[in-house]
């Protein structure tokens, strides 16, 4: 299946054309799209309906291993998507109805407007993310990315040589609360410890170096935690300015890919009281994880 690869802005991230991720894909057309994804960090590949949460499941396998998070109950009770691999990111809750003011799941949600990567508060973290469209708002609710690799490239040489070699903390806890989510208790502070990650690393598919920090870093080890934050709001600061940004406008169908290992994205305003917006999405991993404590949203 011959794949077109259309720019979709100057920096990065591309549209995939001749790709029907419902359909089975050969072994060359896998490899233009990891290929792509190596170049643009953000795919989009269209379609004229959504994929069902099956084809949105299997093509994902396709890309690395996969997260799974725990059995779910019955449809209908708890949960509103069945999948364990879906993570529902949308603002509906288990009866399909628009989130409750006072539902701590929608204060969650909104931790998704800080920029941050999928899963760095695991040791094994996420590379590709693959959300699908099913339902979009008519105004609003892109997906903003930073390219981190650009980021990394256009930073003063003195200042990359103080970063290289630093080791971050990243706490899933940290940013809910941030995001306006409330504390989390005790135990589910000791269930889910921070993980810690080199603060640049080389991105295996491209071979560049990336700045890899999120609003889930907490901590520099060996740093007081004031500095660090201050170091962490000074780098995103210069990494969120508007020429690194590209921002995502969903069509129906579309199933965005982007890689966590070299991104940054947020999800943007729009108006989640009154408007449904249903986004799906599947995680890949650097490596299969076995008995994971929680089941992260
Ligand atoms: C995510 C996420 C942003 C959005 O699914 O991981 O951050 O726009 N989504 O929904
Ligand atoms: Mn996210």
């Amino acid at each position: 299946m011959p794949t077109a690869i259309e720019p979709m802005s100057p920096k990065y991230g591309a549209r995939l054309k001749g790709v029907d991720i419902r359909e089975p894909l050969d072994a060359a057309t896998l490899a233009e799209i990891k290929a792509a994804l190596a170049e643009y960090a953000v795919c989009a590949i269209g379609h004229d309906a959504s994929p069902t949460d099956e084809q949105h499941i299997a093509f994902s396998g396709l890309l690395g291993p996969m997260e799974r998070g725990k059995e779910k109950k019955f449809a209908g009770v708890g949960e509103r998507i069945r999948h364990p691999e879906i993570v529902d990111q949308s603002n509906l809750n288990e009866v399909g109805e628009i989130y409750a003011d006072s539902d701590r799941r929608l204060a969650y949600k909104r931790a998704n407007r800080l920029w941050h990567t999928d899963m760095s508060f695991f040791t094994i973290r996420a590379t590709y993310s693959l959300l699908a469209a099913h339902i979009v708002p008519a105004v609003g609710a892109d997906t903003e990315f930073v390219d981190m690799r650009a980021v990394w490239d256009a930073l003063p040489q003195e200042r990359k040589a103080k970063l290289e070699g630093l080791v971050v903390e990243h706490s899933y806890w940290h940013s809910r609360v941030l995001g306006g989510g409330p504390e989390p208790s005790a135990e589910e502070l000791a269930a889910h410890p921070p993980a810690r990650h080199k603060m640049v690393h080389v991105h295996e598919p491209s071979g560049r170096k990336s700045l890899y920090i999120a609003s889930h870093s907490m901590g520099i080890v060996g740093w007081p935690q004031a500095k660090a934050m201050e170091l962490f709001k000074e780098l995103m600061t210069f990494a969120t300015q508007p020429q690194f940004v590209f921002a995502h406008k969903w069509r129906l169908g579309d199933v965005l890919i982007w890689d966590n290992m070299c991104t940054l994205h947020r999800a943007t305003e729009f108006d989640d009281r009154g408007q449904v917006r249903d986004v799906r999405r599947t995680t890949c991993r650097e490596r299969v994880v076995v008995n994971e404590k929680m089941r992260i949203e």
